[in-house]
């Protein structure tokens, strides 16, 4: 049976994506795929590339070399197909002080060329789902910063794109605001939307999305499930053993297993290290229990996520 519906193209979709300025290059040959559906969190340190590819996805900066694509569209090509299916949100960006939220949010209907009789009710969709109905009638000047950043969001989310490109809409927030605002991107989520945060702060995001990428100077050195960064960054090799029996016999037993270049004693537990991945470290439990020692806990060593990211990311350029 052959299914005649080809597949949709991804959400977004770099090629070899490189951009230079003068003699650095800022971004190093980025094979990047991000899903429909996706909440994808775009995690690097300061300078590590973020904001660049961010503004080539969203047609202000052209690539030195490679090319990308936003649901289908490519970027250079087909600039004005990318502007209409995204919402780009920049790390900074003026918001109107000395104007209403109504007006501004108008404002930016118009320019999307939203016809008047429907641009009211646009607004307050829009409003609702950033969570301010309330403060529709209110300046923007006088909102606190946290509530400006969701008029930010409102304000791309005017035209209804399907693909969201924000880059870090959470810095500068305090920790409410922040969990607010992941809150609002998850319903955008929800709604179909494609979503691309980028962050500096890997744990930020780690329960927010469901894939990442992390970047560094300009490299992509992972993509995939959140769960994977720790999975390909840890060794593998380190286990943590436990027995409530002696000790010190375990110790000695470990010392004949010759799957382990080393063991010892740390806080309680027995810290080994096996010769390679390829080892079964269920051969090193056996030895335990043939030799008579009472195993009570055997478990790889879990690196933590931020230590994963600052061991990834160790050389920061800013
Ligand atoms: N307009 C520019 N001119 C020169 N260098 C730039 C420019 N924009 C960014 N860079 C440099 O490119 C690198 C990547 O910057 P950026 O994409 O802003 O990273 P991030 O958003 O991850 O902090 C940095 O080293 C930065 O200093
Ligand atoms: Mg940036």
């Amino acid at each position: 049976m052959s299914n005649s519906t080809p597949n949709p193209s991804p959400a977004v979709q770099t090629f070899g994506l490189s951009r230079v300025y003068g003699t650095l290059t800022a971004l190093d040959n980025l094979d990047l795929t991000i899903h429909r559906g996706d909440l994808f969190g775009f995690i690097g340190s300061n300078g590590a590339g973020k904001t660049t590819t961010l503004r080539i996805l969203a047609t202000f900066l052209s690539p030195s070399a490679g090319r990308a694509e936003v649901l289908g569209h490519d970027v250079v090509s087909a600039a004005d197909s990318v502007r209409h299916v995204i919402g780009y949100m920049p790390d900074f960006f003026g918001v109107y002080k000395d104007m209403e939220v109504t007006e501004y949010l108008d404002f930016f209907g118009a320019c999307y060329k939203i016809p008047t009789a429907q641009r009211e009710k646009t607004v307050n969709d829009v409003l609702e789902l950033v969570g301010l109905s309330e403060k529709r009638g209110a300046l923007i000047g006088a909102l606190s910063r946290g509530m400006q950043q969701r008029i930010g969001l409102a304000r791309v989310l005017i035209h209804d794109p399907q693909v969201l490109l924000l880059d870090e809409p959470a810095s500068g927030l305090d920790p409410r605001a922040r969990i607010e605002m992941m809150a609002i991107l998850q319903e955008l989520q929800r709604l179909g939307k494609t979503i691309i945060i980028s962050s500096h702060i890997l744990s930020e995001l780690q329960t927010l999305c469901n894939r990442v990428a992390i970047i560094e100077r300009g490299k992509l050195i992972y993509s995939g499930p959140v769960q994977g960064v720790r999975q390909q960054m840890s060794s593998g090799l380190i286990y943590w053993i436990k027995v409530n029996s002696d000790a010190g016999q375990a110790l000695e037993l470990l010392k004949t297993c010759p799957q382990i270049t080393a063991a010892e004693s740390v806080d309680g537990r027995i810290k080994v290290t096996l010769v390679d991945h390829d080892t079964d470290p269920s051969n090193v439990a056996e030895i335990l229990v043939r030799g008579g020692a009472r195993l009570v806990e055997f478990r790889e060593d879990e690196v933590g996520l931020e230590k994963v990211f600052l061991h990834v990311t160790r050389g920061e350029t800013q």
